[in-house]
């Protein structure tokens, strides 16, 4: 195995509302090798909205991937293209997300039930762009829980040239299943996921569901090429940095205090341009999780960052409103 492809086998997860630039700008400085994800990015918001601002991000996140939603092949291809053009690595499609509003865009977790028109979209993606055109989905959808459901979608979509897929351990329920519900209720199932690397060998097939412990990704990389961390990097991003320690001993565990003080210019450089600290410091609210001092630096930031003209003397404020020198 290349040192680059080791680099590669471990990524954070698509997180809407929580992996935007600021999120993915944190982790970066927490772990220098992850693969990071965008949050989904639909492909009609390409298309109508403001393009520049959904595609932004900062050069220091590679390697990283964009999230796409959607399911019509040529809006898809049309998003892939501008996503490549603006400097993405990997373009992903969205075959996961169980949520009303994305059933109703019919794309999502329920296109699992339609992999000709994911094959599509991939083969119009793969066509529009030269970097690879990934896919995220579960395991199964309603009561379509089985080998043969799963093997059958990867398949077909992998027949047009898709050659990675992110597969989050559990079936979607559509209907009667909260977004959230469907991320705890329907039972993990790792096992299906190793039969189908087994199926299919010669795909990267990356696990992702309930990871919270290194030694549960020292398992899953033993069967399948990767694994994805979702809520606990989110929750706790330290062990994005214990996790990079550990896959690559060289690189030594990360100081909190200096991450903070490596976020800081970074943080005047936004609130210059009219973004509030709040927006950003939410997503390091966890850095200290299972610390001494924890829940005052999280306590701290959440009573103050979203204050008027809040500037980053916040920051040094909470550190000194822990009761334990971290
Ligand atoms: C707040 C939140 C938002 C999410 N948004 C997306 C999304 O936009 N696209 C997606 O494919 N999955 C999304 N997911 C699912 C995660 O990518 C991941 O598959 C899931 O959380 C399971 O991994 P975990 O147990 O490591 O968290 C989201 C999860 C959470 C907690």
């Amino acid at each position: 195995m290349t040192s680059q492809y080791l680099a590669l086998m471990i990524s954070v997860a698509p997180m809407m509302d929580w992996t935007d630039r600021h999120c993915r700008y944190f982790m970066r400085l927490l772990s220098p090798s992850a693969s990071l994800y965008t949050e989904m990015i639909t492909a009609n918001a390409l298309h109508y909205g403001d393009t520049d601002s959904l595609l932004r991000f900062d050069s220091s996140e590679h390697p990283l991937a964009i999230q796409l939603g959607g399911s019509d092949p040529v809006l898809m291809a049309e998003a892939a293209s501008k996503a490549a053009q603006a400097g993405y690595d990997e373009v992903n499609i969205n075959v996961g997300c169980p949520s009303d509003r994305v059933q109703n865009g019919r794309f999502g977790a329920c296109l699992m039930a339609h992999p000709d028109i994911v094959a599509a979209c991939v083969r119009e993606m793969m066509a529009a762009v030269d970097v690879p055109v990934t896919v995220k989905t579960r395991i199964g959808i309603d009561d379509k829980d089985s080998d043969e459901f799963l093997g059958r979608f990867i398949g077909i979509v992998a027949e047009a040239g898709c050659r990675k897929f992110i597969v989050h351990a559990r079936i979607a329920v559509l209907e009667g299943l909260s977004p959230k519900e469907n991320r705890s209720i329907p039972p993990l199932n790792y096992e299906r996921v190793y039969r189908l690397k087994e199926a299919h060998p010669d795909l990267e097939i990356v696990l992702n569901g309930g990871i919270t412990e290194i030694q549960q990704v020292d398992a899953a990389i033993e069967k399948v090429d990767g694994a994805m961390i979702g809520r606990q990097a989110y929750h706790h991003p330290y062990f994005l940095a214990e996790l990079e320690h550990h896959m690559h001993p060289q690189c030594a565990l990360p100081d909190r205090i200096e991450v903070i003080e490596k976020m800081i210019p970074y943080i005047e450089g936004e609130l210059q341009q009219g973004e509030r600290l709040g927006r950003i410091t939410r997503h390091m609210t966890g850095l200290f999780a299972g610390l001494p001092g924890a829940r005052a630096w999280r306590r701290y930031l959440s009573e103050h960052a979203y204050r008027e003209n809040a500037s980053t003397d916040v920051l040094r404020e909470a550190l000194d409103a822990m009761p334990v020198a971290a």
